[in-house]
Formats: structure tokens, C-alpha cells, sequence
């Protein structure tokens, strides 16, 4: 089988390309045989300042570094590269001969990822390689999620700019939903779609106009068919983005009804997604319980009642039971008190 090629670089895609930097041309032959043989692309250097100029027109996926060498060592190059633009982030492996401890402690000090003492056998280069590649990816994947979710806030918040509401109900909906959804005992893969429909469900109210998103009094009939296409479009906004793909289901769906009154497609029952079923709930309380250019909000207690006699016809009769475990264990009061607190 092709397992180890496979595992190390995907065949269809371009091979990872790794430095490494040995002053001993025995030794690098070695290295670069293995890690070739693993489906790898080698670049080699034989001491750090090579090593630099390298780094100067390329970026490897990872650096494997000899630390005594000559006119630049290891360490220096380690340094050097952590204060390249962009090197911090390339994982660092030191190649240590057995028994230097102070080279071992040396090189943990500087915060290196690994090392690596020598003479190596080719599966604990390989593995060593391969665990910091993977930890390195994981990494960025961590960062590119923390990213997406902070551009998120700022698309949802523009919304703000045009629509007082909607920062406030962005944050008390996504408080409200997690309860129902913890109370149904959700996942965490679950939540995270939960927690980006909740900030970008009404994303596509963007594109209606100013007029009738600020109107104090009564939408008219062609108001409301321009209102009821947010759902539509906000869906399309993030069609293009694939992590947010999952979160397009709610965004589309969350002004569903149960009974199938509901638009933008009329489903009923279990044939809305469950997500936006939940939603549609967390929603329609916020929305009542909260002052609107056209209206006073509804007294907590009122509101609450609404959703129960919406129950079966509405909503979801079992995310109306959630809502009442929520109502009963005291939580939706301290989601409100919580949020009066942070939004005086
Ligand atoms: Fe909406």
C-alpha cells in the first residue's frame, strides 16, 4: 500500500516541502532519502545562514535543523526564523547527537517544537515530522476558526449600524438558544452550527431598506414581501464560505412553522431543520420581550405564554418543552438579567 505517501502528502496535491538543515553531507543524504521516500519535497542547506537564504525566496511546511554547524548554528537559525515574517509559525525540529543534554535543554528553552537526538531510525523521523506537521495544521485551523468567527461578529454587526436591535438580539438569542440546545443535550459539533445560525440569522436583512427596517408603524403588504426575503438572501451570502455552509439550513429556515404557515418554503414539522426550529423559538421570545420601533416590549411572563400556546402550531413542541425546563430552572431570567446588566 502507497499508506506511508498517503499519510505524509496527498498525491493529487503538490508534496510538503521541507528544509533541512545538516552540515554533515552523509547525514543529509540519509535524511533526504526518507523523507523523499515518504513523498516529501526536500530543500537543503548546510548551516543556518544557507539555510536563510533559503527562507529569504521560500517557505517550507517545517524545518529540520542540525544545531553545531558551521558559521551559523541551529539555535541562531532558530532564532533568525522565529523574527521572519511569517517564521514563527513554521514548526522547528532540532537534530541532536545522544547525550547532549544541555543541547536538549538548550533547544526546549528556546520553545523549539521537538527534537530529535541522532542516529535516527527513519520511522522516529517520520513520526516526529508527521506529529508536527499535524499539531502545526491543527493550529491553524484553530487560528482560521477564531478568524472566521471574529469577521463574523463585524459582518452581523453592520447589521447593528442600521438596526439598533440587532446586536443586542444577536447576543441575548445566541444565550437563549445555547440553553434550549444544552437542555436537548446537543453535542458540541451541534452548538458551533447553533452558535453561527444564531449571530447570522438575519444577515440578509442588509440588502432591505433603511425605510423599512427603522419604520415605526405598520409594514405594508410590499414591506413585508421585501422583509420576508432576508432569510433567502442571507442564505446566499454564506453559500460561498464552506465552514459556514452547516449554518445555512437555520438561516434559511428560522422563520418556519411548525404547522407550515411559515416561509420562505412553507415546510412543516420535522421537515424544518431542527436547528432552526430551535431558533424560531429563541427568536420569536427575544423579539417579543424586546421594544421595537412599532412597539413596547411584552411583559417576560406574557411572552412566555405565547410560545407555550405556540406550541404545536408555531413551534416545536419540543423545543417548547426545553424552553420550559429553561423557564423552570431559572435560566432564561438570568439570561435576561445578565444582558440588561452588560447593555446598560
Ligand atoms: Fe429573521
Amino acid at each position: 500500500m502507497v499508506e506511508e505517501k498517503a499519510s505524509s502528502s496527498d498525491t493529487q496535491e503538490d508534496p510538503i516541502k521541507l528544509l533541512v538543515v545538516e552540515d554533515d553531507p552523509a547525514m543529509l543524504i540519509a535524511f533526504q532519502d526518507v523523507l523523499k521516500g515518504a513523498g516529501f519535497e526536500v530543500l537543503s542547506a548546510s548551516n543556518g545562514e544557507a539555510a536563510l537564504d533559503l527562507l529569504g525566496h521560500t517557505k517550507p511546511a517545517l524545518i529540520l535543523s542540525d544545531i553545531s554547524m558551521p558559521i551559523m548554528d541551529g539555535y541562531e537559525l532558530f532564532e533568525a526564523v522565529r523574527k521572519q515574517p511569517g517564521g514563527a509559525s513554521i514548526p522547528f525540529i532540532f537534530l541532536t547527537a545522544r547525550g547532549t543534554r544541555e543541547d536538549i535543554f538548550a533547544g526546549k528553552s528556546l520553545g523549539a517544537d521537538d527534537y530529535i537526538t541522532k542516529p535516527v531510525t527513519t520511522q522516529e523521523l517520520l513520526s516526529a515530522v508527521r506529529a508536527r506537521l499535524q499539531r502545526s495544521d491543527e493550529l491553524m485551523l484553530a487560528q482560521l476558526k477564531h478568524a472566521y468567527k471574529d469577521s463574523l461578529f463585524v459582518l452581523a454587526n453592520a447589521i447593528e449600524a442600521r438596526d439598533s436591535y440587532t446586536h443586542a438580539h444577536m447576543r441575548r438569542l445566541s444565550l437563549y438558544a445555547r440553553a434550549l440546545a444544552d437542555q436537548l443535550e446537543w453535542d458540541d459539533a451541534r452548538l458551533e452550527i447553533l452558535e453561527f445560525g444564531a449571530i447570522l440569522h438575519d444577515i440578509g436583512k442588509i440588502y432591505i431598506p433603511e425605510s423599512v427596517l427603522r419604520k415605526d408603524s405598520s409594514l405594508s403588504d410590499e414591506e413585508w414581501v421585501e422583509m420576508r426575503k432576508h432569510p433567502e438572501v442571507g442564505a446566499l451570502m454564506i453559500r460561498d464560505i464552506p465552514y459556514l455552509a452547516p449554518a445555512i439550513p437555520l438561516v434559511l429556515h428560522h422563520h418556519e412553522r411548525w404547522d407550515g404557515d411559515g416561509y420562505p418554503a412553507q415546510l412543516n414539522g420535522e421537515e424544518i431543520p431542527e436547528g432552526a426550529r430551535l431558533l424560531a423559538v429563541a427568536d420569536a421570545f427575544d423579539a417579543m420581550t424586546s421594544d421595537r420601533p412599532y412597539r413596547q416590549a411584552m411583559p417576560v411572563d406574557e411572552a412566555y405564554t405565547e410560545i407555550r400556546n405556540g406550541s404545536g402550531k408555531q413551534f416545536d413542541p419540543g423545543i417548547v418543552q426545553a424552553m420550559e425546563k429553561c423557564w423552570d430552572s431559572g435560566e432564561i431570567h438570568r439570561i435576561m438579567d445578565n444582558s440588561n446588566k452588560s447593555s446598560d
